[in-house]
């Protein structure tokens, strides 16, 4: 990004100065000429020409920088003729940042003041991602994001754009500063709220995506008796928030429909918290609850070749009934119901089979 930003600011004053590039492309016999030239057309217009007049370009984009009307705001002259071939007629009134929050004193908490900062912030950087006379942006950026992150975030810019599945927020315009202050937060990564009052501040609708509609979760939450811990801290442990090569932007692969081989591996979205001993142990006393005596149940219907997949089940984000059993669950298309119910050391349920009981 700094390179190109070094090609901008180059082209701006040979653009400005045809004369630098006669000199640099045809040698001493111009420097001559442009030195002659130069101190006439000093002596000629420094005492009637504003700062604007040669250097148009600085403020020729849409958006005036506020200060950009009184270029000596940021600029004071040291005491130097101007203008003067390789001489520098100008210091700034302070460097770096401080020149910044001279002026941006009620904001600079915000920017900066936060327990994560971002790094080009905390080395000062403004302008890594700022233009500081003129704009097309109103925030005075160089790109909008995604765009203006992906000068630097290269490597997620190739993850997500060769992804199965995408979050549409991560890539549409703007959408990086919706989750993430370009700046600094007092949350991890810069977040611009808590992970999962992030998540909920959209899925707290019915979202779409093609004809598909997407559960509104926040309202699935806050009606259920039973959430699942595992939503607690964040949304992160089970999605990855920018893009995936798994449905639903889950992080690793997880087996969503009725039948799937019952081998650890498939399940390792949920063995990364949960002991695999409720799968692999056909007996247990302690491994799980879903047990009739000392018979694994969970082993009796997930682990086979054509084992039960969790979501006959389960429900991952919350439920009304305990243990994350839901009311009805999808077999196919048919929302077949389980009438699950919890008794005495045990519980039963009517979905596949008639009712069935177990007893701890
Ligand atoms: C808010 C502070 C600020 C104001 C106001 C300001 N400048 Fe600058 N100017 C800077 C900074 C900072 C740089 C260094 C840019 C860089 O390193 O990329 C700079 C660089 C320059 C340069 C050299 C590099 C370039 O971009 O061409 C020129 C010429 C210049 N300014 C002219 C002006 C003129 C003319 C005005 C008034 C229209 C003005 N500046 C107003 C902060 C300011
Ligand atoms: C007569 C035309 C002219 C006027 C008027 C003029 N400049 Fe310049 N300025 C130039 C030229 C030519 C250069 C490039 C000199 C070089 O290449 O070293 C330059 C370079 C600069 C630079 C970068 C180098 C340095 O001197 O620090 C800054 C900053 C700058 N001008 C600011 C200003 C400001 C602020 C004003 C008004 C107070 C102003 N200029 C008025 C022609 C002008
Ligand atoms: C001399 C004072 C001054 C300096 C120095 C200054 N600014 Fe500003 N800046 C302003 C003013 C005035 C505005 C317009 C504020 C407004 O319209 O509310 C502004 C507006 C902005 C905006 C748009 C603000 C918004 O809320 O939409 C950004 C971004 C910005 N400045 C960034 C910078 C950066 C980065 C630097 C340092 C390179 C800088 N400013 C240095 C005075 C300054
Ligand atoms: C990584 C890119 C990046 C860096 C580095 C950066 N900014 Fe920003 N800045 C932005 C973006 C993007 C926005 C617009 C945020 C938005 O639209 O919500 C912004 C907005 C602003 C604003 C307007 C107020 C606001 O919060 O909307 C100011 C002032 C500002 N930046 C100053 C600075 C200063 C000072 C620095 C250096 C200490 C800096 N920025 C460094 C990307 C950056
Ligand atoms: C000028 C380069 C640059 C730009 C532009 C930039 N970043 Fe960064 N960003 C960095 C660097 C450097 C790090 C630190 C990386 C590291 O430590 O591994 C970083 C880290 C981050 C982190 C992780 C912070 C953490 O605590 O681990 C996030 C999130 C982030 N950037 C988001 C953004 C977003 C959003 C944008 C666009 C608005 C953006 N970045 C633009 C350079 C940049
Ligand atoms: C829907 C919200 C959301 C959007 C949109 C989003 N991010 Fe993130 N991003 C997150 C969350 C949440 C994390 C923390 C993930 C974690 O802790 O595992 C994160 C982490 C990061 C990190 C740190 C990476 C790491 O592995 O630690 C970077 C860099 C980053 N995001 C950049 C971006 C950029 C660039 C964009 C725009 C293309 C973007 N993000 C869009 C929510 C988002
Ligand atoms: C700015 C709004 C916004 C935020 C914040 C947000 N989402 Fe989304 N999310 C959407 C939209 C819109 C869709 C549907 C469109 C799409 O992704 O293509 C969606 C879709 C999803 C999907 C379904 C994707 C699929 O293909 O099946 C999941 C899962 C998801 N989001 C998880 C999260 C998580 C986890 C977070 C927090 C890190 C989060 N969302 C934050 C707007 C948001
Ligand atoms: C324990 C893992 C896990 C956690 C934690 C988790 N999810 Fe999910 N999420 C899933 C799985 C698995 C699916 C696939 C569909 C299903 O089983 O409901 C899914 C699906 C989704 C969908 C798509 C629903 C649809 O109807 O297409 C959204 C949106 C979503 N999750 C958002 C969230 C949000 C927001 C959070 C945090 C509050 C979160 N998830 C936490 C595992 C998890
Ligand atoms: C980030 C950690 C985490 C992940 C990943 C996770 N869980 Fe959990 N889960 C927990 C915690 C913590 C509890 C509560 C303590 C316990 O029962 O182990 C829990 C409890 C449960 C319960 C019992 C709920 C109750 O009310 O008794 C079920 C059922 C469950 N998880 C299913 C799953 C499934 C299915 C997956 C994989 C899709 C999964 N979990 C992934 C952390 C997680
Ligand atoms: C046939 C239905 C069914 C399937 C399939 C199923 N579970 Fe369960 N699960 C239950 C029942 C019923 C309970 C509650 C047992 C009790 O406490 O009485 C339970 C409880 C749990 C618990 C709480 C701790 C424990 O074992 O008592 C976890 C964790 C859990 N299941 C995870 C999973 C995972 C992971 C999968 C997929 C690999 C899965 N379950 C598949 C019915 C099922
Ligand atoms: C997806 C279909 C399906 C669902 C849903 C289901 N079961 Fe079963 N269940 C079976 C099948 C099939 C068997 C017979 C064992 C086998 O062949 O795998 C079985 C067997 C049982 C047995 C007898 C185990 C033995 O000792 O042989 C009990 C008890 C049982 N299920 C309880 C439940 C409970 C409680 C639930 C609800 C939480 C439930 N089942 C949900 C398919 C299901």
């Amino acid at each position: 990004m700094k390179q190109n930003k070094m090609e901008t600011t180059k082209k701006a004053t040979t653009g400005n100065f045809i004369f630098n590039i006669m000199v640099f492309q045809n040698g001493i016999l111009l420097t001559c000429l442009l030195l002659i030239q130069v101190t006439i057309f000093s002596q000629n217009t420094t005492s009637e020409k504003t700062c604007i007049d040669c250097h148009k370009r600085a403020v020729k984009k849409d958006i005036l920088h506020g200060p950009a009307v009184d270029c000596t705001s940021c600029h004071k002259s040291n005491g130097k003729e101007h203008p003067l071939e390789d001489v520098e007629g100008f210091v700034f009134l302070e460097e770096g940042a401080s020149l910044c929050f001279s002026c941006h004193e009620e904001e600079k908490p915000a920017i900066i003041g936060n327990k994560y900062v971002h790094k080009p912030v905390s080395k000062g950087e403004c302008l890594e991602c700022h233009e500081v006379h003129s704009s097309n942006d109103p925030k005075l950026i160089f790109a909008k994001s995604p765009d203006l992150c992906y000068f630097c975030h290269d490597k997620l810019e190739k993850s997500i754009k060769k992804s199965a599945v995408v979050h549409l927020p991560a890539t549409e315009e703007g959408g990086c500063v919706g989750c993430h202050s370009p700046h600094s937060s007092p949350e991890k990564k810069m977040l611009v709220s808590n992970p999962k009052t992030l998540c909920l501040s959209c899925h707290n609708k019915t979202l779409t995506k093609g004809d598909r509609k997407i559960t509104n979760i926040d309202k699935l939450l806050k009606k259920s008796k039973v959430v699942h811990p595992a939503l607690k801290k964040s949304c992160n442990s089970c999605h990855d928030p920018h893009a995936s090569e798994n449905k639903y932007l889950l992080s690793i692969p997880y087996p969503l429909g009725n039948y799937a081989p019952g081998t650890e591996e498939n399940y390792e979205l949920c063995f990364g918290c949960h002991d695999t001993d409720l799968l692999l142990l056909e007996k247990t006393k302690y491994a799980t609850e879903f047990r009739d005596g000392d018979r694994n149940l969970h082993y009796v219907h997930v682990n086979k070749e054509k084992g039960r997949t969790c979501a006959n089940c389960h429900n991952v984000h919350g439920t009304n009934e305990k243990y994350l059993i839901p009311e009805t669950v999808k077999f196919g298309s048919w929302n077949m119901p389980l009438k699950f119910k919890v008794l005495e050391n045990g519980g039963s349920c009517k979905g596949c089979h008639e009712e069935r009981k177990y007893t701890r």
